[in-house]
């Protein structure tokens, strides 16, 4: 092992407890928590998610190209998230991707910078890339539920997340992920359009429109509950299992 993987596993408390090993072995190292046997842990959200996947009636069409996709987020006063943030924060990196992780939406940094996780959620979400040997931009996108800040990184509510989900569905369907990591609860109930605790749709495949989705904990909440930085380190090696041919 050398130094930077020792740093990356102390960041997420892994190290000296776990050791990783080759990413192909590695779920022999760590076995995979079947949904049934998963602890149910705390949800990072305090307030619970309304879900409404579908877009609302009166909104225009998505744009269905690249060019086209951003400019209409960058446009887009849909709700009224837009009316209180800096800028619209699109997503970020390989629009080829193989890998997307969906957060949920952008805070002060994302706002004041226009790109997903660049404050200390994102340095942690980084780490937890580098831990499986992946890095922002390279075969990963990093995208939000809602593309604008919502008023003191509050949950974004409903209304906000129907009207918003059709830009990432887009996101989605451009992109064509091979898999769509979910991080933390408003990502996984407004992508599985369904609420439930995050702790009970851990540790198993999703399907999202075909393409596999695995649920984790939101780098924010392992920022404030170190301790389980274990089992999101679980469901890394679950979602590289899931991607070893
Ligand atoms: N939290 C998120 O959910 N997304 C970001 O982009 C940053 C923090």
């Amino acid at each position: 092992m050398n130094i930077r993987d020792e740093n990356v596993l102390r960041e997420l408390n892994l190290h000296p407890l776990w050791v990783r090993k080759n990413m192909p072995a590695v779920d022999e190292a760590v076995p995979v928590v079947a949904a049934a046997e998963a602890p149910v842990a705390e949800s990072f959200q305090a307030a619970p998610v309304a879900v409404i996947p579908t877009a609302q009636p009166e909104q225009a069409a998505v744009a269905t190209d690249w060019p086209a996709l951003k400019q209409q987020v960058r446009d887009c006063t849909a709700c009224k998230l837009r009316a209180g943030c800096t800028q619209t924060v699109f997503g970020v990196g390989d629009e080829k991707a193989e890998w997307l992780f969906v957060g949920e939406g952008p805070g002060a940094d994302e706002d004041a910078q226009g790109e997903p996780f660049v404050g200390q959620a994102g340095k942690l979400l980084d780490n937890m890339l580098a831990a499986i040997r992946l890095k922002r931009g390279s075969n990963v996108y990093i995208a939000n539920i809602v593309k604008c800040r919502p008023p003191g990184n509050r949950t974004p509510e409903a209304d906000e997340i129907a009207t918003c989900l059709p830009y990432l569905q887009q996101q989605i369907a451009l992109i064509k992920p091979r898999i769509i990591i979910a991080l933390g609860k408003t990502a996984a109930t407004s992508l599985l359009g369904r609420d439930a605790p995050i702790g009970s749709l851990r540790g198993t495949v999703h399907d999202f429109n075909g393409t596999q989705l695995i649920v984790t904990y939101h780098p924010a909440y392992l920022l404030r509950s170190p301790a389980e930085k274990a089992k999101a380190w679980q469901d890394l090696c679950f979602a590289v299992q899931r991607m070893t041919p």
